[in-house]
């Protein structure tokens, strides 16, 4: 376990310097265009407001997408009762995070105070830390004493930009292969181990599909698409910042992602599939695989809800010529410029993200913590029996980060509309590569 342990943080360190690279040289470009936060510092007409007294009665508003796991009650619920002044009014933004992205974007462009505290998306903190929506966080840790070295440095790399802290890591995620033990003897290996078990098992114990994955038009096809990209050795952006999406790997990946879509083991609208309805489907029993996140391993186990329950396994996805990969994902907590109430605001992110939050995200969310002493603890180890699996330290060895940008949102919707053409039959896999390089290249010229 120990040594578990200790892999699965000399994984995450290696994993997230690419990261650290990515967000440095993204500062150093932004500096040079002159749109470091410090020329924004005025814009925060709340930072007056701080000393709010511990009496006051303080409604805030915390935003994030679906929980179906229900753990994020059980966080509030604890908060307020140490916080007995501070309530706690839950909004739920669409599971689909382009779609909450998009409503953040319209809130915080119009400097709303709607919102006081919301999770982000790793893809987010580099787009949102230049257009100023959110608060700064580093005089609050200083103030009080938070250790950022009890975090997975990868995670507050990713929350860090132009060398401030603008999220604190809440959970981190990357992409793996779920499997029904009662059915399947061996996890398949390859791409093409999988498509032959899952057409012959299909069917099989009631299931209906053999596979199940996000196709739709949305930031979770572009997770996906990643997957199969890397495995047969294809990237989006290098190292070096050049595009390099069109490349006969990136046109392998795409074809065996459209073999799959297009087999007769997959839901018919499998272009509709986002993660709750792989999710839906997967605990009704209903297929034999499914690719999603470390958190389908708590719904599986959800006694009221699934009917799988002591049925599931993982595995690393499926590799192709070049080797097993997994597209790292993960969330964090952000408050938003304009709160009324930034004092109770930090409490609550503070609260949230720091142990107790998290110990309850990962023992009922299944969430992987970004604090590295979780892992010992004996309740989420227990809770969480993918935390102490060999396999889960393998999906973290392979996991591949999305470009790090400020323009992230665009060279996503190039992908997610490139990719879905292709698809849907309109362009071929190599149309469809040289498309993306075209456009990405135009916009990293903008
Ligand atoms: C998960 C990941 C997130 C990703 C999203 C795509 O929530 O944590 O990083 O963007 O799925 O649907």
């Amino acid at each position: 376990m120990v040594q578990m342990k200790k892999l699965f943080i000399v994984v995450f360190i290696l994993l997230m310097s690419v990261f650290v690279m990515a967000c440095s040289e993204d500062s150093g470009t932004d500096s040079a265009n002159g749109t470091n936060s410090d020329d924004t510092e005025n814009n925060n007409t709340n930072e007056e407001n701080e000393s709010a007294s511990n009496d006051e009665e303080v409604t805030l508003v915390y935003a994030r997408g679906v929980d179906t796991t229900g753990a994020i009650d059980l966080v509030i619920e604890a908060f307020e009762e140490k916080h007995p002044n501070i309530n706690i009014e839950f909004r739920e933004m669409p599971a689909d995070t382009g779609q909450s992205h998009d409503q953040y974007v319209t809130m915080f462009s119009s400097m709303s105070s709607e919102v006081d505290v919301f999770d982000a998306d790793v893809i987010w903190p580099a787009e949102f830390a230049q257009a100023n929506y959110a608060l700064e966080l580093d005089r609050f840790i200083q103030r009080d004493g938070i250790d950022m070295d009890a975090y997975f440095p990868g995670t507050v790399a990713a929350a860090n930009f132009n060398g401030k802290q603008w999220a604190m890591p809440k959970f981190t995620d990357a992409g793996m292969l779920y499997y029904r033990t009662d059915i399947v003897e061996e996890a398949p290996e390859t791409w093409d181990d999988l498509i032959k078990q899952a057409s012959e098992l299909q069917g099989e114990q009631g299931t209906q599909f053999g596979y199940l994955m996000q196709a739709a038009q949305y930031e979770g096809l572009v997770c996906n698409y990643i997957e199969f990209i890397a495995s047969y050795g294809g990237q989006v952006i290098d190292e070096n910042n050049n595009i390099v999406v069109n490349s006969p790997e990136t046109i392998k990946g795409l074809e065996k992602l459209a073999e799959i879509v297009n087999s007769d083991f997959v839901p018919d609208n499998i272009l509709n599939f986002m993660e709750t309805e792989t999710e839906n489907a997967w605990i009704a029993g209903d297929a034999v695989f499914a690719r999603n996140w470390p958190y389908l391993q708590a719904s599986s186990q959800d006694e009221e809800r699934s009917s799988v329950v002591d049925k599931v396994d993982i595995a690393p996805l499926p590799a192709g010529d070049a080797g097993h990969a997994a597209t790292l994902g993960g969330w964090m907590g952000m408050i938003n410029r304009y709160t009324e109430h930034p004092e109770e605001a930090w409490e609550f992110l503070k609260f949230m993200t720091g142990e107790e939050g998290q110990k309850i995200i990962a023992v009922h969310g299944g969430r992987a913590p970004t604090l590295e002493a979780l892992y010992d603890d004996p309740e989420v180890q227990e809770a969480g029996p993918l935390f102490s699996n060999p396999e889960f330290v393998k999906v973290l060895q392979s996991a591949v980060p999305r470009p790090v940008t400020p323009i992230y949102p665009e060279i996503s919707d190039i992908m997610q509309i490139e990719i879905s053409k292709f698809l849907t039959g309109d362009q071929t896999a190599e149309e469809a590569a040289q498309n993306m390089q075209t456009k990405m290249e135009a916009a990293m010229a903008e």
